[in-house]
């Protein structure tokens, strides 16, 4: 499979994949500028994160409605997983410059935001009605929300780029109401790694496949972004497996109790190989979303 219709992941975003040869720690940290003693006290300066250097790009790449994979198959079949109820509370975690927060709200939910990126909650906070709320926050720190707060948590193409997957889950279980759901979309963890998945051709069997390399470790993968000539920057993906998602959710309370593969719409332009290519696509899928639910509490054997 060759040229726009087998890109792997970011396709669905990005024009070029960079990859950086050396693994590099991320900073998602906030950290406060010493205060100088002179002239007026300033507000604490934050360290700028991986994203922020990228939000521009990102923000004209995603727009106000989306890329074609957010428009055709994300949002839609992320909101019909999410099986939601008018008015009801949700968080969208890691939302970036909004994109899905703006989808809900227009579906008459009650929509909060959060993202570690400050260049990106102002992009969202632009684009958006002042009715979604947005918070600058990082979503390994418990305190953002009361507890048991939302209805649902949904987080979108975003756990690849999230650290500590565990505290995050715990997070999520602490936030949702106790009948709330977590619908969660990545790339394919089995099919989509930068650098150790790719498509092939089989001259023989005249099959387009998709080689695997590895999958059983977790990796952390840079990838130079934006994706353009010059760029320093970098963002980091993390490859996890299935094993580790699970884990990750039972550590947390939840329990998993729906799952969707979403294979690609395109189609690759006629001659000799499109057969092979389309049917390769809709075998192999491009995205991976699961529904989780806290696991409901025991009864206490006491009372
Ligand atoms: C590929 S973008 C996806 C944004 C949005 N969900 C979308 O579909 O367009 C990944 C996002 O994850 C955010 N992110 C990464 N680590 C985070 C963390 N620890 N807490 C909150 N947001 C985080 C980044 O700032 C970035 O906005």
């Amino acid at each position: 499979m060759s040229g726009k219709n087998c890109r792997d992941f970011f396709s669905f975003l990005f024009t070029k994949i960079i990859l950086l040869k050396k693994p590099v720690r991320s900073k998602v940290q906030t950290r406060r500028k010493p205060f100088s003693g002179r002239g007026p006290k300033k507000s604490p300066v934050r360290e700028s994160t991986a994203w922020d250097q990228a939000a521009r790009w990102y923000d004209a790449l995603v727009g106000d409605h989306g890329s074609d994979y957010q428009k055709d198959i994300i949002m839609p079949g992320a909101f019909k997983l999410m099986n939601l109820t008018k008015g009801d509370q949700v968080l969208d975690l890691a939302c970036g410059q909004g994109v899905f927060s703006r989808f809900l709200s227009s579906k008459g939910m009650q929509v909060k935001g959060l993202d570690v990126s400050e260049e990106l909650i102002g992009f969202a906070r632009t684009r958006s009605k002042p009715s979604i709320n947005y918070h600058l926050a990082d979503a390994r720190k418990p305190d953002t929300f009361k507890e048991a707060h939302f209805d649902v948590v949904v987080c979108l193409l975003a756990l690849q780029n999230m650290e500590e997957i565990e505290t995050i889950f715990q997070n999520v279980s602490r936030w949702l109401k106790p009948d709330g759901r977590f619908v969660m979309v990545v790339t394919h963890p089995c099919f989509r790694i930068p650098r150790q998945t790719h498509w092939g051709w089989d001259e023989e069997k005249k099959i387009e496949y998709r080689r695997v390399d590895r999958y059983a470790s977790d990796l952390s993968i840079p990838i130079i972004t934006p994706p353009v000539a010059g760029s320093s920057g970098h963002t980091l993906t993390h490859h996890r497996s299935l094993q580790t998602y699970f884990t990750a959710l039972a550590g947390a309370g939840m329990w998993v109790e729906g799952l969707k593969e979403w294979a690609s719409k395109k189609e690759s332009q006629p001659g000799k190989r499109a057969k092979a290519e389309n049917r390769a696509r809709k075998e192999i899928p491009l995205f991976l979303s699961l529904c989780a639910r806290p696991v409901p509490a025991k009864p206490d054997k006491k009372s």
